[in-house]
Order: structure tokens, then C-alpha cells, then sequence
């Protein structure tokens, strides 16, 4: 996984959604009192403060030492703490597992989905959502043109964006059974006039690697992407969202 750099306060400040539309995963997931839920790659802490607040003994971790500091900060008394997705610590603890946009920056799916099924009891369940294929295609094809209009190389994409079959494939492989798989559109809105460009700095810097010029280069994306992607007076990127839900079997 590429290790990415994330300014904490500049996530929660402009990228809020992120956690805002995680609400209808916590609903899906349907936590009670008392079951312990990882939060793999919990952010900022929010997700796993609503479900403490809720008498759920709940865990976090990212990999983002900054993500921790500011969740710890935010919510003093949670539970969070430093950790790859690909090499987690916990062996058959958890009766559940939530993981909300996190899993397209895990290109290595197969040592992810390994992982996440040790950290599960017998029984337990997985509760996912991250980009699906066709993520963000608006975005990432207009300014992989403009990059070869600037004669820039090809950038080496992080994401990974499967498909239901794809995902579903590597759950089972990694031993769970799928339970449900939602593909859908999730037109998602940047806040402000220079939402496109907030969001491509923080999200989507190897599209900038190389350019002279960012701010120049952003400006013309904007042009491009105007007719698609700006309406109502907002931007809205592409967003296609993977859902799913998926148990490891009891013994
Ligand atoms: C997403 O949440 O869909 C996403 C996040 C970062 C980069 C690309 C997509």
C-alpha cells in the first residue's frame, strides 16, 4: 500500500462525509450493547465514539498516526491505536468488524480480507464499504488526459475499485461467506468553489505528481470536469460505493 499522508484536521474540516455517510453502515452493522466491533481504519475517531457512546466495547485503528492523534484528541477515552489493515494483531476477538472507506487503499485485498477474518470469532461479521469499480472515473480519466496532454507519465494508481464478483471472490477465498454486495452511484458533494481541488490534492496526489504548476493544472481539470461534475453550485465527484456484508462461518 502506498503510505499516504493525511492532514487530520483538513479531513474532518472539508471531508466530513466520509464518516457522514458511514451512518447507514452503522445501521447495517446493528451493533447491541456489549459486542466488540473493530472499526478497521477508523479515521478520526467518530464511528468508534458513536458506538462506545452506545455501550459497545468498540476498538480502532488506522495506519495514519496523524488519523490516531486527532481521534484520541477528539474523543478522550476511546480506543484507537496504530495499525496496518494487512498485519493486525487481534486473533478471533471480535464479534464484528466495520470498515468504512478504507479498503481501496488496499491493493494487496487478499492479505486485507486474510486479516479481517483471524480478527473475527467464529460467527463474526464484516461490515465494508469503499469505492467500487467506476470510482471516481470522471475524475481519474480527465486528468490522466490532461497529464498526457502535458506529456507527464502515466501515474501509478493506489486505489483499488473491484467489482461485486472480484470483492466476492477474494471474501471467499479468504474463508468468509458473502452474505450481500451492493454496488451504486453515490454522487458525493465537495464543499466550496475549490471542492474539486481540496478534494484532488487530499485524495488523489499521484494525479498531481510531476505537475509544475498545481494550481494551474487544477484550474484546467475544473474546466474539463465543469459540465459533468458541477451542478447546483457545488462539485460532486463520481463516487461509486462496494458495500458488503460477509460472516466468518462458525466452527
Ligand atoms: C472514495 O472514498 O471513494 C475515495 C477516497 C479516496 C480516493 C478515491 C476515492
Amino acid at each position: 500500500m502506498t503510505p499516504q499522508t493525511w492532514d487530520a484536521e483538513l479531513y474532518d474540516a472539508r471531508h466530513s462525509f466520509v464518516t457522514g455517510y458511514g451512518a447507514a453502515l452503522l445501521d447495517l452493522l446493528d451493533a447491541a450493547p456489549g459486542e466488540r466491533v473493530l472499526d478497521a481504519g477508523c479515521g478520526t475517531g467518530e464511528h468508534v465514539a458513536q458506538l462506545a457512546a452506545a455501550g459497545v466495547d468498540a476498538v480502532g485503528v488506522d495506519a495514519s498516526p496523524a488519523m490516531v492523534r486527532r481521534a484520541a484528541a477528539r474523543f478522550p477515552g476511546i480506543r484507537v491505536s496504530v495499525a496496518d489493515l494487512r498485519d493486525l494483531p487481534f486473533r478471533e476477538e471480535f464479534d464484528a468488524v466495520l470498515s468504512n472507506a478504507v479498503l481501496h487503499w488496499v491493493p494487496e485485498a487478499g492479505r486485507a480480507a486474510a486479516c479481517l477474518y483471524s480478527t473475527l470469532r467464529p460467527g463474526g461479521r464484516l461490515v465494508a464499504e469503499f469505492g467500487g469499480a467506476g470510482n471516481v472515473s470522471a475524475i481519474d480519466t480527465a486528468a490522466r488526459a490532461l497529464r498526457a496532454g502535458h506529456g507527464l507519465p502515466e501515474a501509478a494508481s493506489p486505489w483499488y475499485f473491484p467489482t461485486v464478483a472480484g470483492y466476492a471472490r477474494v471474501l471467499e477465498d479468504a474463508g468468509f461467506e458473502v452474505r450481500a454486495a451492493w454496488l451504486f452511484d453515490r454522487p458525493t458533494r465537495l464543499t466550496g468553489a475549490d471542492g474539486l481541488a481540496v478534494w484532488v490534492r487530499m485524495f488523489a496526489p499521484h494525479l498531481l505528481a510531476g505537475v509544475g504548476d498545481p494550481d494551474t493544472f487544477l484550474a484546467e481539470l475544473g474546466e474539463r470536469l465543469r459540465a459533468t461534475l458541477y451542478r447546483d453550485g457545488s462539485w460532486w465527484a463520481d463516487y461509486r460505493r462496494l458495500r458488503v456484508v460477509a460472516v466468518r462461518p462458525p466452527r
